[in-house]
């Protein structure tokens, strides 16, 4: 059994009269101290798919099912209170999208640090201020951090502190969501540092999100692509660069610029647009941007399928499904 091991995950949002289906059937096996990146475009799901893994969802939820479980413990049928109190944070922590912002303005770093491990463990205030101290000097920040508030600091800085505090509890597992997106890339090269030896010092089981195939291939051991809401390909992350099967997780890579390279380094725009996701999924939602797009891709879904040892893909061109029966000469 996996680590993190996450079953036939649904969760779709209420909009108006219809439902936006953000995740819909997600599965996915993540072993202990495994790191596994999310990719996919905008709006195609991860930030949905790291909340509720996080159990952070807005009032708006309208369907939430599946299975979560982190060290063979059913997290989805764990009490709301008991789950905020000794699973959030203690067990799993997050790094939110546009985490620079999730500071409260108000409040040095240091008070809510150490007020965020209060309400966790039953310890002395000096505990939980050392603690604090202790985390901030591990992500390369200063002392006088402790008593700064989030305007003192710059966007690096800030992203260490959220880091700090996602390190607070000691969690088995972290999932970051784009933690490098707003920041230079010298400081994104930084962080992205900074995370991957926190990671393997604490060996902790991550989940990594970003837009960015090149930024989670310098973290992630697997790659998971998602595409409207679901997981259209994954595998290990050499394999995705070097033999990708799906055709969107091809024209993805074939986003990445590549400094040097001539011709085949060239930016490629990935024509027409993510597919709505107030629709049940009766087809390939990428069948209308797709090159190699047959009848049968118009007509249902392509399943998961392991086309490889350990590469799984949702394609039609690597499923027996789209292979004429025996006997039919059409
Ligand atoms: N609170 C909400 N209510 C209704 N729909 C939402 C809500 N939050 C997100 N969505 C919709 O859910 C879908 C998935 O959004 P999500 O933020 O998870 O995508 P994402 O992959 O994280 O995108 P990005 O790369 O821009 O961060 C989108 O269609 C989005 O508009
Ligand atoms: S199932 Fe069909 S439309 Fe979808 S990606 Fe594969 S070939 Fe393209
Ligand atoms: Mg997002």
């Amino acid at each position: 059994m996996a680590h993190l091991d996450i079953t036939a995950l649904r969760m779709f949002y209420k909009k108006q009269n219809s439902l936006i289906r953000a995740v819909d059937g997600i599965n996915i096996h993540v072993e202990k101290g495994e790191s596994v990146g999310i990719v996919g475009e905008s709006g195609c799901g991860k930030s949905s798919l790291a909340l509720t893994i996080f159990r952070n969802l807005p009032a708006n939820v309208g369907l939430f099912s599946g299975s979560i479980k982190l060290g063979g413990e059913e997290l989805t049928q764990i009490e709301r209170e008991n789950f905020r109190k000794n699973y959030r944070w203690k067990k799993m922590a997050m790094i939110p999208q546009s985490s620079m912002n999730a500071l409260d303005p108000i409040y040095p770093v240091g008070k809510q640090m150490v007020e965020t491990y209060l309400e966790h463990e039953d310890a002395p205030e000096r505990e939980a201020r050392e603690k604090t101290l202790e985390l901030l000097r591990e992500v390369n920040l200063p002392d006088t951090v402790f008593g700064s508030y989030p305007f003192q600091l710059s966007g690096g800085q800030k992203q260490r502190a959220m880091i700090a505090m996602s390190l607070l509890l000691d969690p088995e597992l972290l999932i970051a969501d784009e933690p490098t997106t707003a920041l230079d890339v010298v400081v994104q090269a930084k962080i992205l540092k900074l995370l991957k030896k926190q990671k393997e010092s604490r060996g902790m089981t991550s989940l990594f999100i970003s837009h960015d195939m090149g930024v989670v291939s310098s973290v992630a051991q697997r790659i998971a692509v998602m595409y409207g809401g679901q997981i259209v390909e994954i595998a290990d992350a050499k394999s995705v660069f070097s033999d990708p099967l799906h055709p969107y997780t091809q024209k993805l890579i074939g986003c990445i610029p590549r400094l040097g390279k001539k011709g085949s380094g060239e930016l490629q725009f990935i024509p027409g647009s993510p597919p709505a996701l107030n629709e049940e999924l009766k087809n390939c939602r990428f069948w209308p941007r797709c090159p190699f797009a047959m009848e049968i891709c118009k007509q249902k879904p392509p399943a998961l399928v392991e086309a490889k040892s350990g590469h799984f893909v949702a394609c039609f061109l690597h499923s027996m499904e789209s292979l004429p029966a025996e006997g039919d000469t059409s």
